[in-house]
Order: C-alpha cells, then sequence, then structure tokens
C-alpha cells in the first residue's frame, strides 16, 4: 500500500494519505532550535536541549502518539462545523476531507480540503531565527461568502524539563504565567531548575502572535481551551462555541491559542501567520513580529532556508538506474544523515529527549554520514568528541555538550569503559581529513577529558593502547562494560572478537596515517627515532622520524593481533563473537541459540582480518543463517534460554533489537563486506533489503516513513516481520549514506585525491555523480559496458587517460570530468 511520493525535483515527500500507518515525521530548526513536526502537524519544539530546554510538550506514547502539535482550527460560524487544517486532532471522515502533506528540507506544508474550504499551512524555523512560522493559507472553495473562526493551538511545556514536565505535576501546573496584549501572547514559566544555556531569557518565556487578522480572542489554560477534562483535541469547548474566554494562564496548564475571524469571498484566499518564539514579547516578540511579520518576508525566509538545505545536499547528485536508491543518496539519505548529525539519539517521537548527552560510538560513527555535506564544519564536534577520551585511551560513555569541561572531567570508573569507543575515530577521522585534506588536524593537540592532552595522532595511539593493554587470556581485547552490542555480556575480561577486527582495522589505519606523516613532514627522513610516541601529558608533536617508529610499532601488534585472532576466534565457518570471562564461547556452532553473529563476520572482511577464503566463508554462512528478505538478523537462532547475564538481549521478543532483530545499523557493514569481495548484486540487495524508499510502494509493511532510515526491523521468526522500529535517529541513517555514496557507487575521498572504484549490480549500464571534493564540483561518470559489478579497467580525466582508480588531487579542477569505465 503506498501513503505518498517522492518528489526528487523539490526534494519533498508528499503524503497523500493521512491515516500513515504511523506518525510520519520531519525537523523543523537548525543546530540551536529544534523542532518535529508529523504529517497531521504533531510534534514539539525545544531550544539546544529537548530534555532540558523544552517548550512544546508531547506525551510520548500517547495515543494518538504525535499529539499535542501546532494545530489550526477552523469553524464555520454559520453552522458550527469545525476541523483543523491537518487532518488530525479533529480527524473528520475521509471521504469528506482531503489532505496532503510535504515533507520537505526542515520545513513541511500541510494542505487540506474540506467543505469546500482550502487551507495549505507551512512551518519551519527561519535560519538563524529563534521562533517558528504556521503561515496559514485559507481559500473559499464553495459559492457563497464564509466566515470563518480560526483558532491556533499549541501546549507548553513547563518547567521546560521534559521528564518534569510529564511527572512532576505538584509543581510544574504552578509555575506558568501569561499576558496579553492587542497583538501579542506572553508565557513565563518560573522553573526551579533553570536551564538556560546561552542565557537568553533569564527565565523561560515565549511569546506568540498572529499577523493578518485582528486577535479576538485567546486562551491560555488547556482546560478552558477543551472545556472540559473529558474533551481532547478532537472537540475543544472553545471551538464547538466558536468563542474563547480570554483568560490569562496563572498556573495550570498552559497553551498558545489565539483566536480570530475572517470572511472570506467565494474564491478569495487570506494568509495568516502565527509566529512562536522564544524570549518575553519585549526583548524578542515585538522586534521579531515588526521584522519578520509579513507574508513576503515570510516566503522569502522560506526560500532562503529551501535554499540553505538544498546547497548542504547538492554536495553530492548522484543518477543511478534506481530512481529509489536516488531519491535516498540525493535527499532522504542524506538529510537523515544530517539530523542524525544534529540530534544524536535525543530527539523524536521515540526518542522523547529524556537523555541529551552525545553517546560516545553512537556520535563518534555519526560523524561519517554527514561528511559529505559539512566537511570543515564536522572538526569542532569532532574535536568535542576526541576530549572526550580520557587519558587512558579510552572514553566517557556519554560527552554532555553543555557542560563537558575536558581536562578537568571525572574519568569514568573502570566498569564503565566501553571496549569500542575509541575504535570509532578510525573511521571518522581519516574519512574527516580525505574530505577535507586537513592533514595538520593529526598535528593539533587537544586536552584528554580527565587530565593531560596529545595530539590528535597521540589521541588515536591512546586508543589502541587502551584495548591492547586490556586483553584477555587469548591475546584478544576485553569486552569492558560492553562491544558495540550493548547486550552482550562477555564479563569485564572477556574478550570481544568484535572489537579484535576493529583493533586490527585501527593499527592498520594509525600505520597509514603514520607513514603519510612522514612523507609529507619529513620527506627523505627514513630512520625511525627511538623517541618514546607521542601520548599522555608530555605530549607534543612528535619528532619527524618517530612517525616511522610510530607505523611499525602498529605492524608489529598488528601481526601478533592477527594471530591472535586466527587462533581463537575462527570457529571453522565463521567468527566467534566473544570469548567470556569463563571461556563461553559466544557465537560458535556448538551453540544452539545466537550461534553465529553479523558482526564479526563483516567486520573481518572490512578490517582484513579474514583471509580471502575465510572472508568468502563467513559471509556466505551470514547469507544462509542469517538473511531475511528484510534485512540481516543479528545473530541467530535467537535466544530463549541463554541467562540474561550472558546475553541481555534475552529479554526482547524473537526476532528484535539484539535478540536477532534486524539491527539496521550493521546492514551497512554487510554491503561494505561484499562489495569489498567484489560482489555488487549481493551488496545491492542487502542494500536494498534496508532501504526506507524500496519499501514505499508497500509502506504498511514497514509501517515507518518510507523516506527514513531506522534502527530495527521485526525479523521473519517474528510475527511482525517486516516492521520497522525508532526512526531517523540511528547508526544506520550515518552508515548508510556513507556507504552507498563510498563503497556502492565507490567514489571514496583520499588524501590524494578521488578513488573511482565501484561495486554495482552487474545490471547497471553505469551511473553518474557530481560532486563537491575540496571545493571544486568533480563530475563523475562510470560506464559499466561489460556488466560486471567492479574493477575499473580505463580512467579518463578531461579527456586523458590516467594509470590505476585514482583521480589525483592535481588534476581535479572545478568541473574537471571523470569517466571510469569498468572491465
Ligand atoms: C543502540 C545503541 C548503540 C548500540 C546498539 C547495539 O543502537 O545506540 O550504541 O551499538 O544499540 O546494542
Ligand atoms: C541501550 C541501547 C539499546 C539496547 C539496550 C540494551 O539502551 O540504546 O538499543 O537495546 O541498551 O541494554
Amino acid at each position: 500500500m503506498q501513503f505518498g511520493h517522492f518528489d526528487d525535483r523539490a526534494k519533498e515527500y508528499v503524503i497523500t494519505r493521512p491515516n500513515t500507518p504511523r506518525p510520519w515525521s520531519n525537523y523543523l530548526g537548525s543546530l540551536d532550535y529544534g523542532a518535529i513536526i508529523t504529517n497531521n502537524a504533531g510534534g514539539y519544539s525545544f531550544y539546544k536541549s529537548a530534555l532540558s530546554s523544552r517548550f512544546l510538550r508531547l506525551r510520548s506514547n500517547s495515543v494518538p502518539m504525535d499529539q499535542p502539535g501546532r494545530y489550526f482550527y477552523l469553524r464555520d460560524q454559520v453552522t458550527g462545523d469545525f476541523w483543523s487544517s491537518s487532518w488530525q486532532p479533529v480527524g473528520k471522515p475521509l471521504s469528506k476531507y482531503k489532505s496532503t502533506c510535504r515533507h520537505g528540507t526542515a520545513y513541511t506544508i500541510i494542505t487540506s480540503r474540506y467543505s469546500a474550504i482550502e487551507t495549505e499551512s507551512t512551518y519551519f524555523v527561519p535560519l538563524g531565527q529563534a521562533f517558528e512560522y504556521w503561515r496559514l493559507k485559507v481559500t473559499n472553495k464553495s459559492k457563497q461568502p464564509r466566515t470563518l473562526a480560526l483558532f491556533t493551538y499549541c501546549e507548553m511545556a513547563s518547567p521546560w524539563h521534559m521528564p518534569n514536565d510529564l511527572t512532576n505535576l505538584q509543581y510544574s501546573q504552578f509555575i506558568t504565567k501569561a499576558t496579553v496584549d492587542q497583538e501579542m501572547l506572553g508565557m513565563a514559566v518560573h522553573p526551579y531548575h533553570a536551564f538556560d544555556p546561552q542565557n537568553l531569557m533569564g527565565c523561560h518565556r515565549l511569546w506568540m502572535t498572529l499577523v493578518g487578522a485582528p486577535l479576538i480572542g485567546y486562551e491560555t489554560v488547556r482546560e478552558r481551551f477543551l472545556g472540559s477534562v473529558y474533551h481532547t483535541y478532537a472537540n475543544p469547548q472553545a471551538v464547538i462555541e466558536g468563542r474563547c474566554s480570554n483568560f490569562l494562564a496563572e498556573g495550570e496548564n498552559a497553551i498558545g491559542t489565539l483566536q480570530t475571524e475572517i470572511t472570506l469571498q467565494p474564491g478569495e484566499t487570506r494568509e495568516l501567520i502565527a509566529m512562536l518564539g522564544l524570549g518575553t514579547p519585549e526583548s524578542h516578540g515585538y522586534a521579531a513580529r515588526a521584522e519578520f511579520g509579513t507574508p513576503e518576508r515570510c516566503e522569502a525566509e522560506l526560500q532562503k532556508l529551501k535554499q540553505h538545505w538544498h546547497s548542504l545536499l547538492g554536495a553530492v547528485k548522484v543518477k543511478t538506474p534506481d530512481a529509489e536508491f536516488d531519491a535516498m543518496a540525493n535527499t532522504w539519505g542524506a538529510y537523515n544523515a544530517l539530523i542524525t548529525y544534529t540530534w544524536s539519539r535525543h530527539a523524536s517521537l521515540i526518542y522523547n529527549g529524556e537523555r541529551d548527552g552525545l553517546g560516545f560510538r553512537d556520535t563518534v560513527q555519526d560523524f561519517l554520514g554527514a561528511m559529505p555535506m559539512l566537511r570543515e564544519q564536522i572538526r569542532e564536534r569532532l574535536e568535542l568528541m576526541l576530549t572526550g577520551q580520557v587519558s587512558n585511551g579510552g572514553a566517557m560513555p556519554v560527552v554532555a555538550p553543555f557542560s563537558h569541561q575536558p581536562g578537568t572531567m571525572p574519568p569514568p570508573k573502570r566498569e564503565e569503559y566501553r571496549s569500542d569507543d575509541c575504535q570509532w575515530f578510525f573511521n571518522a577521522i581519516p574519512d574527516y581529513v580525505a574530505e577535507t585534506g586537513d592533514l595538520d588536524f593529526y598535528r593539533k593537540v587537544l586536552p584528554y577529558a580527565d587530565q593531560g592532552e596529545a595530539t590528535v595522532l597521540g589521541h588515536l595511539r591512546r586508543a589502541l593502547e587502551f584495548n591492547l593493554e586490556r586483553s584477555g587470556k587469548n591475546g584478544l581485547p576485553c569486552g569492558l562494560h560492553a562491544d558495540w552490542n550493548d547486550c552482550v555480556k562477555m564479563g569485564y575480561n572477556g574478550e570481544s572478537v568484535m572489537v579484535a577486527e576493529q583493533l586490527r582495522f585501527g593499527l592498520a589505519t594509525y600505520a597509514t596515517i603514520a607513514e603519510k606523516l612522514h612523507a609529507v613532514y619529513c620527506p627523505g627522513d627514513a630512520t625511525p627515532s627511538s623517541r618514546p610516541p607521542d601520548h599522555g601529558e608530555d605530549a607534543a608533536a612528535p619528532a619527524p622520524s618517530s612517525y616511522l617508529a610510530e607505523a611499525a610499532w602498529a605492524r608489529t601488534e598488528l601481526t601478533r593481533l592477527e594471530a591472535a585472532i586466527q587462533k581463537a576466534a575462527w570457529d571453522g565457518e565463521w567468527f566467534l563473537w566473544a570469548i567470556g570471562e569463563d571461556g563461553y564461547r559466544y557465537g560458535s556452532k556448538t551453540e544452539s541459540e545466537g550461534k553465529i553473529y553479523i558482526n564479526t563476520q563483516v567486520w573481518a572482511v572490512m578490517s582484513g582480518a579474514a583471509t580471502p577464503e575465510q572472508g568468502r566463508k563467513c559471509m556466505d554462512a551470514l547469507k544462509r543463517d542469517l538473511a531475511t528478505p528484510y534485512g540481516i538478523m543479528l545473530s541467530a537462532p535467537p535466544f530463549t534460554h541463554t541467562p540474561p547475564t550472558v546475553m541481555g538481549g534475552v529479554i526482547y521478543n524473537h526476532g528484535i533489537k539484539e535478540n536477532a532483530g534486524i539491527f539496521c545499523h550493521t546492514q551497512s557493514w554487510a554491503v561494505i563486506a561484499e562489495a569489498m569481495l567484489g560482489n555488487g548484486d549481493q551488496a545491492y540487495d542487502y542494500y536494498r533489503a534496508f532501504m526506507p524508499a524500496a519499501y514505499n510502494t508497500r509502506a504498511e509493511l514497514r509501517e515507518i516513513e518510507p523516506y527514513v532510515h531506522c534502527q530495527t526491523t521485526y525479523a521473519t521468526c517474528n510475527r511482525n516481520a517486516g516492521k520497522s522500529r525508532v526512526p531517523w535517529l540511528s547508526g544506520t541513517a550515518s552508515w548508510s549514506h556513507h556507504t552507498a555514496l563510498q563503497w556502492i557507487l565507490g567514489v571514496r575521498p583520499e588524501l590524494d585525491g578521488l578513488r573511482i572504484d565501484p561495486c554495482i549490480p552487474r545490471s547497471w549500464p553505469g551511473f553518474t555523480m557530481t560532486r563537491v571534493f575540496r571545493g571544486k564540483t568533480i563530475r563523475i561518470e562510470v560506464k559499466n559496458p561489460n556488466g560486471v559489478s567492479k574493477g575499473v579497467g580505463s580512467l579518463v580525466i578531461n579527456g586523458k587517460k590516467i594509470d590505476g582508480n585514482l583521480a589525483p588531487l592535481d588534476r581535479l579542477t572545478d568541473g574537471t570530468k571523470v569517466v571510469a569505465t569498468l572491465g
């Protein structure tokens, strides 16, 4: 069943049936002003933190699950009939009510037609501003004049603190106070826990105003608007009666209802604008209204916002034979990656804002997806995360962006360290350096979270040492509190094969970086020095020749680790996941539950730990035992009898999350592994199995947004098979975008140029990509005349043939055309 379609030109997803299987949402706002809106105008807003600076309320997991929101109610003043400009909350019969929703890049436009009245409501936050526009256009399509009462509605969170707002009612209900004048409503909240990241207001204040028609009434208390505690948003008494009580809140649940009345001649359109913003009317409201409160300005701001996002997304443009793949690569995958990067695991309809820290491993992985769009802008966050690394090489599990003070943070307790956290730097940092050419970044000195400082290279060295120093009986890194899988309980000194593979990848990457630094910063100098490596408190940029010593060190460790992996972790057909402190072998053929896991197979290939034979064998086993039409299960068979002390995932039902669910985050790794092995058809099949757009015409199966990635999908062993859950904020968004561009299309930035190494389905005749790289627009065409998957046979740059498959930097100028022919 189909509920909408992709409008690729407008970069919009158009929902044509409002009764989607779940609310389908979008994001408005920026890094400072956050806002979520659904196709039925549900959602909430916050300033920087959805936890502690939340000002519009959402009752998580309520019914309907996206209410309240930002509503316009309309009432026919003659008949008394009423409805809303989004299908919900009034919910008129769909036989009489038509609606579309266009989710765009940080704006949403909802149209309705009911009773010969058409509306178009547009929601967005103008760039750099701390207020939201709700623009309403109303058109009379009937043959008579129509008089309509209009009401806005939003519900404010008191005291701007999500858990307190929803649970501490004996307190939060008594701290709001409203003011009003002819044009503006003010709402002050006097919270006990004032958290005001920028000291914007001293206390929490909002203003709200209506432009385009006179304010004839207002309501500021929810129960007064609804009229009775037994009414709902579907039938508010004020709308039923067409009249507000003009009561100023002094305590109770605060809302923003502004009422006006308009008369429309047949064919006439009126435009109204509601504005809701941060600050008092005096500090911000009047000025914002004066400057921004006109239809022309509102439209100009919308265009500016679109332009901003479209130019971000315009960094990469692809055209392949698969339109659904293109819709993801050009718009939705990129946008999803940016939103995930921005809001981490913090604010969505599922992540309801109850935590606002940056989870270490997730955040470091989130860089990958955002990299092609944000490039240099990534650096600040990257530095923040590097300063979340502890001087022993491990990491703070969560970096609190509002209170993090490098050099002064108490280090985590021993049992809190995750074993994988800093290993993700070996994906993120080289990708940043390759994208930007900022090789010098490795020499930048940054503090550790607790004490001391080191160059970025020194931080990387400590990351490797952290795991090397904490190795177990078999010479593999200990799992500590957890590896990537939060649920594997291998015991602190149990060993993680996944982390061993990551560490192998890290050591190899480190050696390559050190060699590159040597080549660039000390050409001609080939003597390794005996100077100790740079790390810890005595950090300084290392003496040039020590770079080679670093590389040699990493390669020695790598050889030793590789032998240990081969000895302890190969199970004959695939790799184990872990070896418990007590010797328990996770993911072995001798097990009846959790016999095989995806991650250690795909990472064996990605890291180079697997021999070519092992690589093929374990990927085949993965396909046989884990692949389903909806994606690859995390492990199988599901856990039933395994005690939770061994596998926490046993608490989940079979086939979801960490109990043999399809954990979408991991899918891209299988795509990368197959791409590395040269199997373009298989890589692509795995990609499409979890690609949201591939489900657009059967959206009832997946249920969530067909333009959004998700954390997890029910596997075939569960009767919810195919249903996806936890949309928007997940490592899936980041890795899938990275994988589409760098591994399927295979255009990989490297320090010295663009590597062109696609691995595509054999049936593709080719594809094109236009990509911004180091400030230049490069046009790439890949031709596949012989129907192969991989292997560039010829590379032609601006008409000149080049050896190999690297388009070197010195040949790339703005507009350069690169033609690669496969086979
Ligand atoms: C969630 C966590 C992530 C973890 C994964 C597997 O997605 O956010 O950090 O790796 O679960 O347990
Ligand atoms: C964390 C992760 C979640 C995982 C859980 C397991 O909450 O975010 O994905 O299922 O840990 O303990």
